[in-house]
């Protein structure tokens, strides 16, 4: 399980660019996806979030264009899209499928700088896509990038990364927090993210690619009516803020409350609420250890959070399945595994597991097997390494 080369794809999506909207040659940029450490659906609720941006994500090969047009292709998707500027909806319009992302983008950049110009563009990646790598973060992230280089905008990352978010959240529609374009646009070489999303602040926590690895386990399961379930959770967990301002105390975010807090309002909640507070406010305690192993490369002290991590999503929160539930306990139960969790949303898709380098091939043989003994199902598996972040790439 090695590494993918890049430039196979690279060249696919030049040539791709060059036939399609013919020379001369566009310029090409890359976004990364994330795993996400601890801190689940924590973003939304002013809490820490922990994602590493891995070697994986979205190229986007981009040219401006001086007719007042936009032409959307991607390598994995049958279906292109072409409109005039003047055309781009105001919010997301079902017709344009997965164009909404980069539409969403375009469509913020143009209330933010006034720059109204179309382009070109064709994407392609090496991301499972939506399976809880973030891809949809990743197309967000690398419309920005290419767009603020290309109009010389000459917004920083952060700006960048709330405007990508702004494309998912306002344009799109899905109410997340922030972490997934803030993992991917604020990305540096060895390091995992460290993001305060009540601030934002953020900082960089070294992690140490000889000492651990990230596995990640993809269920194939669809993640279907993920979006609705998200919203979902989003609004419980507001009702349960509410709740807690007006019997307890008034803080800022649901992340900011105790233990103590949540057992003082439990007769003003019912069990569902109760228990999607219980997650979010113990997971932040699980983010403030995981975050102090990782400071000490205590790499099984990690692991042990991420364990407890997903038994709280799948018990307290509920975005887990029989899959990733399956998946993350046999992956436990092998030896050099320091812990395994699901990531992303949840709802299906992909788990990862920390382990000790060089046994992903053989986890991967046994916990396949085991997986496609139950499901009947061949599960997917792949090893992740942090990435170099995102930007610009170099033609060799
Ligand atoms: C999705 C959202 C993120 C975050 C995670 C859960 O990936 O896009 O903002 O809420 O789920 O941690």
């Amino acid at each position: 399980m090695t590494g993918r080369a890049r430039q196979p794809l690279l060249d696919a999506i030049s040539a791709r660019f060059l036939r399609e909207f013919g020379g001369p040659q566009p310029r090409l940029f890359f976004a990364p996806g994330r795993i996400n450490l601890v801190g689940a659906h924590l973003d939304y609720n002013g809490g820490d979030v922990l994602p590493m941006a891995v070697d994986r994500g979205v190229y986007a090969a981009m040219r401006l264009r001086d007719d007042g047009r936009i032409r959307l292709r991607s390598l994995d998707q049958e279906q292109g899209f072409e409109l005039a500027t003047a055309a781009v909806p105001q919010r997301a319009d079902p017709a344009f499928g997965w164009g909404n992302y980069p539409l969403g983008v375009w469509h913020g950049f143009r209330a933010r700088t006034g720059r109204a110009r179309g382009f070109d563009v064709v994407f392609g990646g090496d991301l499972p896509m939506a399976s809880g790598l973030s891809s949809s973060a990743a197309i967000e992230v690398v419309t920005a990038i290419a767009l603020d280089a290309l109009l010389q905008t000459g917004m920083d990352r952060q700006q960048l990364a709330l405007l990508a978010h702004r494309a998912e959240n306002g344009y799109v529609g899905l109410r997340c927090g922030i972490m997934d374009q803030f993992a991917s646009a604020l990305a540096r070489p060895g390091h995992v993210l460290w993001l305060h999303c009540a601030g934002p602040r953020y900082e960089h926590v070294p992690f140490d690619p000889q000492a651990c690895e990230v596995l990640v386990m993809d269920t194939m399961k669809p993640r279907t009516l993920s979006k609705t379930h998200f919203n979902e959770r989003v609004a419980q967990c507001a009702t349960a803020h509410e709740t807690l301002r007006a019997h307890v105390r008034d803080l800022p975010h649901l992340a900011d409350y105790q233990p103590a807090d949540l057992e003082a309002a439990r007769s003003a909640m019912d069990d569902v609420l109760f228990r999607r507070a219980r997650h979010v406010v113990t997971e932040m305690h699980r983010i403030a250890t995981g975050v102090d192993a990782l400071r000490h490369g205590d790499y099984q002290e990690l692991g042990r959070q991420l364990d407890d991590s997903h038994r709280s999503t799948a018990l307290d929160y509920e975005v887990s399945c029989r899959e990733l539930d399956v998946i993350t306990e046999v992956a436990r139960g092998c030896d050099g595994v320091f812990g395994a969790r699901l990531t992303g949303a949840g709802f299906g898709g992909c788990a990862i597991a920390l382990i000790r380098p060089g046994i992903a091939d053989a986890v991967a043989a046994h916990v396949g097997a085991a997986f496609e003994r139950e499901f009947g199902v061949a599960a997917g598996f792949d090893l992740l390494h942090v990435g170099t972040g995102p930007g610009e790439v170099q033609s060799p």
